[in-house]
C-alpha cells in the first residue's frame, strides 16, 4: 500500500486550470481533463486545436500581459503549452498569488535556450554540448577552430520542430545560415555538433509537494530536426536508462520544477549522455505514454501543476511507438484516409483537427506491440496510411 499523501494542496472543487496556448497539446490536455472533471480555459486563438474540440477559450497571446492576468484571475492555477509568453508579466502575477507553474524563472529556460545551455552548464555532473553566442561570422568561425566543423547555429527564442536550427558544414554554410536568422531578427548562438549515437527523451513530473514520477526513457528519431518517431522501450543500454532517471530526478529538484518536463538528450560514443534540450511542458516524445504508460503525460501535467497525487509511470505494453502524422506535400487532409489507418491492427490514431499543409504536425499514430520492432511497424503503416505513402 502506498501511503496517503496529507501536504497536497489543490482546491477544494473543480478547479480550474488555465494553460497558454490552445493547439494540439492543449487539445489533448482537454481530454484529459474532462476524465477528472476540471475545468480548463486555453488562452489562445478562434480556431485552434484544443477549441475545435471545444474547450473553453480566453481570446488572446501569451505575449499580451492583459490576456495573461485574465486568465490568472479566472483560473487557479496557469500552466503552459508552449514558450511563447511575457515572462516579466507572468512574474508580475506571481509577485501578487498567482500560482504560475512551472514558475516565471523556470519557464525562462524554455524561452531562451542560451540562457538554459548556461543554466544546464553550470550544474554539477549535467553535460550539454560546447556552446558560445555569436553575433559574426568571425566569432562563429573562432569557435569552429576550437571544436571543428561542423557547427550547429541556433536561435535561442522561438525555434520548433527543427525551426531555428541549422546543421553548417561550413564556413559558407555557417554564412548563408546567419544571414538567414539576422534577417529574421534572432539572436544566434552555435554549438558543437554531436556525433549522436541516439536521442532519447526522458518525461518527469514533480508537484509542488515535491513529489516525483518519471517516465521510462524513450529513443526518438528526428527527420530534419522533427521528431517523427518515439520508440520505447528504445535500443538504450541499461546503465544509460539508469542515468537518464537519475538525470531527471536531479534536474526537476534543482530546478524546484512544478509541472512537467521532457529532457531531450542526446547518447554520444561510450555511453556519455548530453542534455539537449527542456521543455517545460508535455511533449511529442510523450504522447505514447496516453497508451503505453500508467498516466498519460497530459493527465499528469493537470495532476502536478494541480498538487494532486501523481500518477504511475510503469509501462502497461512490453513495447510502443509513437509515429507522427505530418501533411503531405499534396496538401490533402489525412483525415480523409482514417478509415484505412484504423485497419491497421492495434492503431490507435490521434487526429488533431487542424487544416492540412504540407509539412504540418497535423496528428500521431501509436501502437502497443511484443517487440518495439513490431509497434513501430504498425504504427507507421498506419501513419503511412494517413500520409497516403505507399
Ligand atoms: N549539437 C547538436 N549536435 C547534433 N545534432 C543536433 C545538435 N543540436 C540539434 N541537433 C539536431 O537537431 C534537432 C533539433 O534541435 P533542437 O535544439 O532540439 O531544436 P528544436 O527546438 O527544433 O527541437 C535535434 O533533435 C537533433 O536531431
Ligand atoms: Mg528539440
Amino acid at each position: 500500500m502506498t501511503p496517503e499523501p496529507s501536504s497536497h494542496t489543490a482546491p477544494d472543487v473543480r478547479p480550474r486550470v488555465g494553460i497558454v496556448g490552445a493547439g494540439q497539446l492543449a487539445r489533448m490536455g482537454w481530454q484529459a481533463a474532462i476524465s477528472l472533471d476540471l475545468e480548463l480555459l486555453c488562452l489562445g486563438a478562434p480556431g485552434e486545436a484544443a477549441t475545435g474540440a471545444g474547450a473553453p477559450l480566453l481570446e488572446g497571446s501569451g505575449r499580451d500581459p492583459a490576456a495573461l492576468t485574465e486568465l490568472a484571475d479566472r483560473c487557479d492555477v496557469l500552466t503552459f503549452e508552449h514558450e511563447l509568453v511575457d515572462l516579466d508579466a507572468l512574474a508580475r502575477l506571481e509577485a501578487r498569488g498567482a500560482l504560475v507553474r512551472p514558475s516565471a524563472a523556470v519557464l525562462a529556460l524554455a524561452v531562451d535556450k542560451l540562457h538554459q545551455r548556461r543554466t544546464l552548464a553550470a550544474m554539477d555532473g549535467i553535460s550539454v554540448p560546447a556552446f558560445a553566442p555569436v553575433a559574426t561570422l568571425a566569432e562563429l568561425e573562432a569557435f569552429a577552430r576550437e571544436h571543428g566543423w561542423p557547427v550547429v547555429l541556433k536561435a535561442r527564442s522561438g525555434g520548433y520542430d527543427g525551426r531555428g536550427v541549422w546543421m553548417c558544414a561550413d564556413a559558407g554554410a555557417a554564412d548563408a545560415a546567419m544571414r538567414e536568422g539576422h534577417d529574421a531578427g534572432l539572436e544566434l548562438y552555435v554549438e558543437q555538433a554531436i556525433d549522436l549515437v541516439a536521442e532519447l527523451a526522458v518525461l518527469v513530473a514533480r508537484s509542488p509537494s515535491g513529489e516525483v514520477e518519471v517516465y521510462p526513457p524513450v529513443e526518438t528519431f528526428q527527420v530534419d530536426g522533427m521528431c517523427r518517431c518515439v520508440v520505447m522501450p528504445g535500443r538504450i543500454p541499461e546503465p544509460v536508462t539508469r542515468q537518464a532517471v537519475a538525470l531527471a530526478h536531479k534536474l526537476a529538484e534543482q530546478l524546484g520544477l512544478e509541472g512537467l518536463m521532457a529532457i531531450e538528450l542526446f547518447l554520444a560514443a561510450g555511453e556519455r549522455l548530453l542534455v539537449n534540450e527542456l521543455a517545460l511542458r508535455t511533449h511529442n516524445t510523450g504522447h505514447l505514454h496516453t497508451e503505453a504508460s500508467g498516466t498519460s503525460q497530459f493527465e499528469q501535467h493537470l495532476r502536478a501543476v494541480l498538487d494532486l497525487p501523481l500518477g504511475i509511470t510503469t509501462p502497461l505494453a512490453k513495447a510502443a511507438a509513437m509515429v507522427n502524422v505530418v501533411g503531405p506535400p499534396d496538401g490533402s487532409d489525412p483525415a480523409s484516409r482514417l478509415q484505412e489507418a484504423l485497419r491497421v491492427p492495434g492503431a490507435r490514431v490521434h487526429l488533431y483537427g487542424k487544416s492540412a499543409r504540407a509539412g504540418r504536425k497535423l496528428g500521431h499514430v501509436t501502437v502497443c506491440a511484443e517487440t518495439p520492432e513490431q509497434a513501430l511497424s504498425l504504427a507507421r503503416e498506419a501513419a503511412d496510411r494517413l500520409e497516403r505513402h505507399d
